[in-house]
């Protein structure tokens, strides 16, 4: 079979779309590819604001009748117990293991959330107390 000049251009033409369109699927694929890190990343900076947000409604049906909303205690049950602001240095002084223990246990008129609340509750909560020292 013999081409004739316009023959040759039509099939040169297809050629290129054909390469065209290969290079317009490898983009496409690579694009895909450099938002996968993106959609991932995006995913773990919501997970710890999500509990981030179950430990501030957390705070506030569980603790703040006695601590305050803002966790400095300046309510009648606050003063009362006379306790302390928890954004306070010396409450801030103390570890993590130190408040869960406290959390976990209770402390003195402080009640217990062993069994009312998970570890990872708990957990968050410490966050959080650290968080309202960060405010203060
Ligand atoms: C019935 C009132 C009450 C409730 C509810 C309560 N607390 Fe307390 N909390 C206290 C008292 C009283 C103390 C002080 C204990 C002490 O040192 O004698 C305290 C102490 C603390 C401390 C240590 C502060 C310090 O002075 O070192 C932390 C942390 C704490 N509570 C967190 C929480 C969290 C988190 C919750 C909610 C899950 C909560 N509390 C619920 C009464 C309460």
């Amino acid at each position: 079979m013999i081409f004739d000049g316009a023959e040759i251009v039509v099939l040169a033409m297809i050629t290129l779309d054909v390469l065209r369109r290969r290079r317009n699927m490898f983009n496409t694929l690579i694009r895909v590819c450099k938002s996968i890190p993106l959609v991932a990343a995006a995913l773990l900076l919501t997970v710890p604001a999500w509990s981030q947000e179950d430990a501030a409604t957390l705070f506030k049906s569980k603790c703040a009748a006695c601590h305050g909303p803002d966790g400095k205690a300046e309510t009648s049950m606050g003063k009362a117990l006379k306790i302390r602001d928890l954004g306070l240095a010396a409450v801030q002084s103390q570890s993590d293991s130190q408040l869960t223990e406290i959390i976990t246990k209770g402390k003195n008129k402080m009640p217990a959330f062993d069994g009312k609340l998970t570890n990872e509750q708990i957990a968050g909560l410490v966050t959080y107390v650290r968080e309202l020292g960060k405010k203060h």
